[in-house]
Order: C-alpha cells, then sequence, then structure tokens
C-alpha cells in the first residue's frame, strides 16, 4: 500500500486503451475530476494519481496492463495507482488480491461517479478501494465529457449490450444495454455546434438495439441530422442481425450522414457464426451489403473479424474468405480468437484452433485484404473528394495537413492556408493501402 504522507495530492493524469467508448469514457472521467477539485495532468510524470482505463477484448490488452502498473510504480513509487473500465470488471479480485501488483483503487465502466469518493476513502483510511457494481439505468447523461477539442466529438447513445456473442466478454465487463433519452443525445449535439466540432460519432455496442421509449435507432438519427450545423455524422458499430432498411434509406436522403458503415462479420461460415450466437447467416450478411449498395452504391463498409474461434476448420476458414472476395470491404480489422473468462466460448468450447493455425489464417486474411484496400484507394485517385481538415500536421510533417473523405479515408494534403474544420474539394493523385494523397 502507498504511503499517503500528502493527502492533499490531486494530480491525475489518466491513459486510456481499447475502443472509443473507452476514450469517451476518459472523456466523462475527466470532466466528473475536474468538478471535484481534481487537476488533470498531460503527462505521467509529476502526477500523484495513475489511472489506467483499461481494455480486456484480448489477451494482449491484459498484459499491457500488468506491464504499466509495474513500470509506474517503478518510475514514481509515490503514485497512487487506480485501474478503470473493462478490466477493472473482469479482473477485480485478481488486480486486487495479487500482491505483485501495487493497485490502489478499481472502479468499473459504471462507477465513475463514485471516483472521488474512492479516493477520498483510500486517503483517509489507506486501505485499497474499489467500485465495480454495473448499473442498469446509469447512462451519464448528466455529464459534458471534457473533450480534447478538434474536429472531432463522440457521443456514447448507449452503454452495455445483451448480445452475449459467445467469444465477447463486454456483456459482462460492461453489463446490461440502456439507451440514452434522444433529447438528451440532441442537446448535447446542439452544444458540440456551438463548441465548434463539425462531426460527431454515435456510440454503442450494438446502436440497432438503441431503444428509449418510441424512439428507436432511425428516429434517433434523424433527430440528430436534423440539428443546424452537424456537418459529418457517423456511428458505430451496427450488428447484422438487425439492420433496419429505413436507416440505408436515410443515410441515402440526409447530406450529413457520411456514406460509411463499420459492421463486425466476426465469421464467414454458418456453423461458426451459430457458435459465436451471431444469429444470422453468410448468405444473410452478403444479402444485407446487396441491399445496403442497391440504396447507397459507393458506400464504404468495413468490419471485424474473428479466425481461429474454438474448433473452426480450413473450409469454415475458407468462407471467412469467400465473404472477403464477395463483399470486398473497405478496410477490415483481423484478430486471432483470444480466450475471455467468464465468457461463453471460454465455458464451453476449449480454445483448441493451434496458435500456429491462427497466426497462418491471419497472414492469408490481411493479405487477401490489403490487395482489396489497395485495389479500392487506387480507384479513388483522379476523382475529387471533399475533405474535412481534422489536423494541421501529420505524423510525419509539419508541411501537410490532414482530413477524411465522407467514406472515412484519410487524405493527406500540402499545407497552405487551410483551416481546421474546413470541407475542401481535393482532387487524389496518390494512393497507399491505408491513406489518400491530393492536391
Ligand atoms: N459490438 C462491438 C464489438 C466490440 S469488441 C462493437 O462493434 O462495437 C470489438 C471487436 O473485437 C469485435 O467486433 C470482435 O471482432 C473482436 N473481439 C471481441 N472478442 C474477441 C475475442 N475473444 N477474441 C478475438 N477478438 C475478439
Ligand atoms: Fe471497449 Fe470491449 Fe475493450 Fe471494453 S472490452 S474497452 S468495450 S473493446
Ligand atoms: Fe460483444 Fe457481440 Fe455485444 S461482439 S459487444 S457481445 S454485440
Amino acid at each position: 500500500m502507498t504511503n499517503l504522507k500528502t493527502s492533499s495530492r490531486k494530480k491525475v493524469f489518466i491513459e486510456t486503451y481499447g475502443c472509443q467508448m473507452n476514450v469517451y469514457d476518459t472523456e466523462l472521467i475527466k470532466s466528473i475530476l475536474s468538478k471535484d477539485g481534481f487537476e488533470i495532468a498531460t503527462q505521467e510524470l509529476g502526477a500523484d494519481i495513475v489511472m489506467l482505463n483499461t481494455c480486456s477484448v484480448r489477451d494482449n490488452a491484459n498484459r499491457k496492463i500488468y506491464n504499466r502498473v509495474h513500470e509506474i510504480k517503478h518510475a514514481n513509487n509515490e503514485a497512487l495507482i487506480g485501474v478503470l473500465g473493462c478490466m477493472a470488471t473482469n479482473f477485480k479480485t485478481d488486480l486486487l488480491e495479487n500482491s505483485k501488483l501495487k493497485i490502489d483503487f478499481i472502479a468499473g465502466p459504471d462507477s465513475y461517479k463514485s471516483l472521488p469518493g474512492l479516493i477520498h476513502s483510500l486517503k483517509s483510511s489507506g486501505e485499497k478501494q474499489y467500485d465495480v457494481t454495473l448499473s442498469e439505468f446509469e447512462t451519464y447523461s448528466d455529464v459534458y465529457p471534457s473533450r480534447q477539442g478538434g474536429v472531432n466529438a463522440w457521443i456514447a447513445i448507449m452503454r452495455g449490450c445483451n448480445n452475449f456473442c459467445t467469444f465477447c466478454v463486454v456483456p459482462y465487463t460492461r453489463g446490461r444495454e440502456r439507451s440514452r433519452d434522444p433529447f438528451n443525445v440532441v442537446d448535447e449535439v446542439k452544444r458540440l455546434v456551438a463548441d465548434g466540432y463539425k462531426q460527431v460519432t454515435l456510440l454503442g455496442q450494438n446502436v440497432n438495439s438503441y431503444k428509449h421509449e418510441q424512439y428507436d435507432f432511425t428516429d434517433l438519427m434523424k433527430m440528430v441530422s436534423d440539428v443546424e450545423g452537424v456537418e459529418r455524422i457517423r456511428y458505430t458499430s451496427p450488428h447484422p442481425k438487425d439492420f433496419p432498411q429505413k436507416l440505408i434509406k436515410l443515410m441515402s436522403e440526409r447530406e450529413n450522414i457520411c456514406n460509411q458503415i463499420h459492421m463486425p462479420l466476426q465469421a464467414g461460415n454458418d456453423r461458426v457464426l451459430h457458435k459465436m450466437n451471431r444469429s444470422y447467416t453468410k448468405q444473410e450478411f452478403l444479402n444485407l451489403v446487396d441491399e445496403i449498395r442497391n440504396i447507397i452504391p459507393d458506400i464504404s463498409i468495413s468490419t471485424d473479424i474473428i479466425l481461429g474461434f474454438p474448433t473452426e476448420t480450413e473450409e469454415e476458414f475458407l468462407d471467412t474468405v469467400d465473404v472477403v472476395e464477395k463483399v470486398e470491404f473497405d478496410s477490415a480489422f483481423i484478430f486471432k480468437y483470444s480466450e475471455r473468462p467468464n465468457t461463453r466460448a471460454a465455458q464451453k468450447f476449449p480454445d483448441d484452433v493451434s496458435e500456429a493455425v491462427k497466426k497462418d489464417r491471419i497472414i492469408r486474411l490481411n493479405d487477401i485484404q490489403n490487395t482489396i484496400s489497395m485495389k479500392k484507394n487506387n480507384n479513388l485517385i483522379g476523382t475529387t473528394q471533399n475533405i474535412l481538415i481534422e489536423d494541421l500536421k501529420t505524423k510525419r510533417s509539419e508541411d501537410e495537413v490532414q482530413g477524411r473523405t465522407d467514406c472515412n479515408r484519410i487524405v493527406i494534403v500540402p499545407k497552405t492556408n487551410q483551416r481546421l474544420g474546413e470541407t475542401l474539394p481535393v482532387k487524389i493523385t496518390a494512393a497507399t493501402r491505408n491513406v489518400l494523397k491530393g492536391q
């Protein structure tokens, strides 16, 4: 246990891992802590309290955190360390009882409002503190996140997940699904526009199951799209099992809803999909993509895929390859199956596809997808795209600016007098697999 000699120490540094929902949650946490008099530090050095907002979705996410805790303690033995997020709910006992891990407090995704209280109790009692209770109601709709600034803002419209895909830990780490009042979301969007944000992304584990009183996700999208001044709206992620046709229609009608969908496939074989509890078949997924492309021909579709799910055979893997080749996703995040504690798959299906086979499949599928992504980007050379300028520099250069097309491709342009947040027509002149260059 850390020695709390100076109990007024209130400088907090927060490090975020995992998905966009966690990035958003960190913005909520910063807002909650600032209101309580904590100071948010921009670097670990000199911070009194270090919080790690963690992810638990794959194994390597965990290991990274254990290493980080040791590293932080080594550099600053006095710092209090808190573990937040999905690992907090998923590995509570291990985090608290493992004497090698010097963790002072943990808080799960529904307990961020109790963080100031936890830290005060920790300081007064010197005892480790935790709160990992999952709530059926908490949506943080009364907290306005402390955002980074810039052009893009994310808004969680719902929390939790009720789908229980057998591989997935999220329903256990984030609890039951609950949706925010649509009018409350619209108010936040109006405030974002007033604050200068140009693009909002609505977040949820499965946005299609958004439901608040009589309002469903399409109703919410319509309401957000009606807010004056929102230039671009995106959302992530929809589940293929319940993608409503009226949403596709709305997307095609509304100028400010981007022509882009991230729709996780996970697998292309019916037996594997069934074992994953995904409730659609290969053919249903392909039909859905056709339906979407019939209405919005130039839509960009990206996906998530898991390889080496328990008992997946070579032939079944080839079904996934077949879907990838037929659909030609614009991009794909491809993961090796990683057994997660508490999930149905971990309880019922031994992780029996060898690491070597998983590795081989991921290399083969990545090669195929890379060729597709490259081809799709090459097809854009010579076209003119409207680019929303998101950054007045790039990772590599101060002489270039970076923006995004409506269909979510990154475009790099030489710097002239562009302004942050303006949308400009850009002629695409070159392409790599991940970025476009333009003039
Ligand atoms: N429904 C969520 C999914 C969140 S998890 C959403 O789209 O917002 C993100 C991705 O991680 C999943 O789509 C899945 O492809 C991958 N994933 C989840 N659990 C996994 C596991 N046990 N092993 C490997 N990949 C996994
Ligand atoms: Fe996000 Fe899932 Fe990771 Fe939690 S476990 S941070 S919900 S990706
Ligand atoms: Fe996970 Fe499936 Fe929900 S991937 S977050 S259980 S939709």
